[in-house]
């Protein structure tokens, strides 16, 4: 009886329990919500690859897919972007490959002995048993799950001309891409953690037009919603998924009862480390607004859908000028805007890929072996857009996080001085008027110029009027005793906060057109937030 009791309080637990965490996701305004109660919820994802030759989740040959896994929530992402390619799902000859067998086919005899020994249970898996292991492992660990066709035929992507880049080439009929998303939309049904299907991966190539596109992504995204109308139907646009700005003049027309999300990739490939030097602020002004031009105009309150930033990424190693600038801008963006997103990527390294055997991926948060963190300083970078910041149910009015983005913290006032602390401990700035002072919400605080190379304060001393100046909109600058504009800055050597000359500005608050600093040092946004 007694055990009777238990198992059934048991069994009542397990429900609540599978209530709160299956919840399907769904859209309100630009907003993903859990459909239950209605709560934003925010993806903060990894890619993870499983789409290459091999079609075996990248890793699984370095360590135990349980560290794997503790690796991804330990670094505050809650959701992982999973690969596929739609051969897997649609020709036996691929999907019903063992992991033992498509390892034996390209002779990867280190990975064979690696999976052997850190999850030699896997071997005897055909590759889509495999698949679902990896999803049914990050579901045990309340991870959520975006699955990515990435690819038809099972490879590296995405040149121009390989066979997967649009509908008709060589490896990418669009009957059988239908068919895969068919097939991994029901394959996926009674797995409550893959929470959004993403339709295609970086469409591009000389085959690549807007009429193939809305014919074929709306056939894509009714056949996913009527297989499995839980999902979020996730739709990337042309030109390597960076443009979807056509839908300003012709709209998508599918009926998914708030499922429909767009998603867009944004790196700075293609521009060189030169022009990020030159002109650091001008650069991050024109790829900002070319993003908002693009993709971000879609979070408008005009057209109101949400945003998957589903591959950005840099360099980890720190060796790429133009990543390291461009992320700076980015975060900053990504902080204000407040959109889901996927980090490119997870992997430190890869089985095989474009012939090369155990290559090192230098955008990979995890170092060549699997150990540790490859860049740790990178990723707690993030932490600012892991959060919610603006959470659309919130009764608190909207604040201002005074947001720093190249070292990912914000300013916290202590003792009426300037300090960078972890965003969450940010102090509360009043919304900002350009030439008005800048306030502290709920105190009669200023934040007040004190000279050059001197730590603002705050004080009740109102006279400092502060300004957005500089093309990126990310410099704060107030006139000293003399009348000429300091910035806000961030010493990097000891972290304080003071007020210097503003870079690559000049004293008109005039941009310079060329400029051999690096002004990021003295970027900062104020990040609306309400949470
Ligand atoms: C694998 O090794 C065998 C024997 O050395 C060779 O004949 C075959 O071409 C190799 N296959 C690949 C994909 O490298
Ligand atoms: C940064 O702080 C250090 C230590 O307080 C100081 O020696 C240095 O001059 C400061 N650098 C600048 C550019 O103000």
């Amino acid at each position: 009886m007694m055990r009777n009791k238990m198992n059934q309080h048991a069994i009542l637990m397990a429900l609540f329990l599978v209530q709160i965490n299956s919840a399907p996701l769904s859209t309100n305004s630009r907003w993903i919500v859990d459909s239950a109660s209605g709560k934003r919820v925010k993806l903060a994802c990894v890619n993870w690859p499983s789409h290459l030759e091999p079609m075996i989740a990248e890793g699984l040959d370095k360590k135990p897919i349980d560290d794997i896994i503790q690796k991804i929530s330990g670094s505050g992402f809650n959701c992982v972007r999973f690969t596929w390619a739609t051969y897997m799902f649609t020709r036996p000859d691929y999907g019903n490959l063992r992991v033992s067998e498509s390892l034996d086919k390209y002779n990867l005899s280190a990975a064979r002995a690696g999976i052997a020994k850190n999850n030699p249970q896997i071997l005897s898996m055909t590759v889509v048993e495999l698949h679902k292991a990896v999803v049914g492992e990050l579901g045990k660990k309340k991870l959520m799950v975006v699955l990515d066709n990435h690819v038809s035929r099972p490879m590296w992507c995405c040149a121009g001309n390989d066979g997967n880049s649009f509908f008709g080439d060589a490896y990418f009929d669009p009957e059988e891409w239908l068919q895969g998303l068919a097939a991994v939309a029901t394959a996926y049904k009674a797995f409550p953690q893959v929470v959004g299907l993403s339709l295609r991966n970086e469409l591009r190539g000389g085959r690549e037009n807007e009429p193939d596109w809305y014919k074929y992504m709306q056939e894509g995204a009714n056949t996913v919603h009527e297989q499995n109308p839980n999902l979020l139907v996730i739709i990337s646009g042309l030109y390597t998924a960076t443009n979807l700005g056509y839908l300003k003049s012709k709209a998508f027309e599918v009926n998914l009862a708030n499922k429909l999300v767009f998603e867009a990739h944004w790196y700075t490939f293609g521009i060189p480390d030169k022009a990020w030097t030159d002109q650091t602020n001008n650069l991050c002004a024109t790829v900002t607004k070319r993003a908002q031009d693009n993709y971000l105009f879609l979070t408008s309150a005009k057209i109101s859908f949400p945003l998957f930033l589903s591959e950005f990424g840099i360099d980890e190693r720190g060796l790429s000028i133009a990543d390291n600038r461009y992320i700076t801008c980015f975060l900053a963006a990504v902080a204000e805007f407040d959109v889901d997103w996927a980090l490119w990527s997870l992997q430190g390294s890869y089985i095989l890929r474009e012939g090369k055997v155990n290559l090192d991926e230098s955008y990979g948060i995890l170092d060549f072996d699997w150990d540790r963190l490859r860049n740790p300083g990178f990723v707690s970078r993030l932490r600012i857009v892991q959060q919610i910041n603006q959470d659309f149910t919130s009764k608190i009015p909207t604040y201002y996080k005074m947001f720093h983005p190249l070292s990912g913290q914000c300013v916290q006032i202590v003792s009426n001085e300037m300090a960078l602390a972890n965003c969450k401990y940010a102090s509360r700035w009043n919304q900002h008027r350009d030439d008005s002072p800048l306030k502290l919400e709920g105190a009669a605080g200023c934040l007040s110029v004190a000279g050059d190379g001197v730590s603002p304060r705050v004080s009740e001393d109102c006279s400092s009027k502060w300004k957005i100046v500089s093309s990126s909109a990310l410099h704060l600058a107030a006139q000293d005793g003399k009348g000429e504009y300091l910035c806000l800055e961030v010493n990097a050597s000891d972290s304080s906060v003071v007020a210097k000359k503003c870079l690559c500005v000049g004293n008109d608050l005039s941009n310079l057109r060329t400029c051999a600093d690096n002004p990021q040092s003295q970027w900062f946004k104020l990040v609306p937030t309400n949470v």
